[in-house]
């Protein structure tokens, strides 16, 4: 059994990116930029926002941070959101969400410029993913096939079960698995609240895609022998054990599933670091144009 360090991966990409940032910048060429845009001071969105500002430091990225009160109006929002479409000096943007009640998510979205859109969340980006054009990929999927890749994980024939039919997460990780490339080619069955027989189809996964927010939820008996399993699960729990009162849980019962399977990604340390690295990843792409012209 071999535990994916999805740490030691994410650490080793950043770096890739920030050589590849330096001979852009040794070649006369300015650092790509990445804008954030932060409304109202919700705890996890601030601390999301400050790892990915940290990131950027570490592959010299430029970033800088456009913050909002919470009271802002959504054409306020959106009147901010065009003008970073049209500033040059801006490669690719983000919106952290949520957003507040009174703003429609979706309408701040569509007004991003999708040739900016490096959190891959416009229709557009959505679009051409599940029809195999490139397009900013959004973080986590894009996080999860780079583990899969480095790796060394074959998925051509493998049948992978998702667990999860999110629009950030499942729908995306099962239409790139699907998808005739490596890493792909996969058959893809997604399992939902609605699937009534889920320990017998996780039975018949050669690849297990957890990502339905029920911590532990993937017990040892829905395990085969030898299964790849991802755990996408960020669930806090209450550890009074710890200082700070509280443990973050993936979705899968990790002690039990992992001594069945050939590969398995731990929570912390799988899949979320990779999901910081995949922004940085689209922030380069978005700088050299290498998706959009
Ligand atoms: N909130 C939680 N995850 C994300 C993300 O990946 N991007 C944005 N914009 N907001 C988030």
């Amino acid at each position: 059994m071999q535990i994916i360090d999805g740490k030691a991966i994410a650490a080793q990409i950043k770096q890739e990116i920030a050589a590849e940032v330096k001979e852009i910048v040794a070649a006369g060429g300015r650092a790509p930029h990445l804008a954030g845009v932060l409304v109202g001071h919700d705890g996890g969105s601030e601390s999301y926002m400050a790892s990915k500002v940290k990131a950027c430091e570490q592959c010299g990225i430029t970033s800088s941070l456009l913050r909002f009160d919470e009271s802002v109006s959504q054409d306020e929002l959106i009147a901010a959101i065009r003008r970073l479409n049209n500033d040059d000096s801006v490669d690719g943007f983000i919106v952290q969400l949520p957003l507040p009640r009174h703003i429609d998510e979706q309408a701040v979205i569509n007004a991003i410029d999708y040739r900016k859109d490096v959190d891959g969340f416009h229709p557009i980006n959505v679009g051409r993913l599940s029809i195999g054009l490139p397009c900013f990929r959004s973080a986590t999927p894009s996080g999860i096939l780079m583990l899969l890749e480095r790796s060394g994980i074959d998925t051509r024939g493998k049948h992978c079960v998702v667990l999860g039919r999110s629009n950030i997460v499942g729908k995306p990780i099962a239409s790139l698995l699907m998808q005739k490339a490596n890493p792909g080619n996969c058959t893809v069955t997604v399992c939902h609240s609605a699937t009534p027989n889920i320990q017998e189809m996780c039975l018949q996964a050669d690849i297990i895609v957890a990502a339905i927010g029920r911590p532990e939820f993937v017990k040892a008996d829905m395990v085969r022998e030898g299964a790849v399993v991802i755990d996408v699960g960020t669930t806090r729990v209450d550890d009074p054990t710890r200082e700070r009162g509280w443990r973050l849980c993936g979705d899968v019962d990790f002690e039990h599933v992992a001594p069945k399977c050939s590969h398995i990604t731990p929570v912390p340390g799988g899949v979320g670091p990779m999901t910081i690295v995949s922004l940085m990843h689209n922030t380069l792409l978005a700088a050299k144009h290498e998706i959009y012209q």
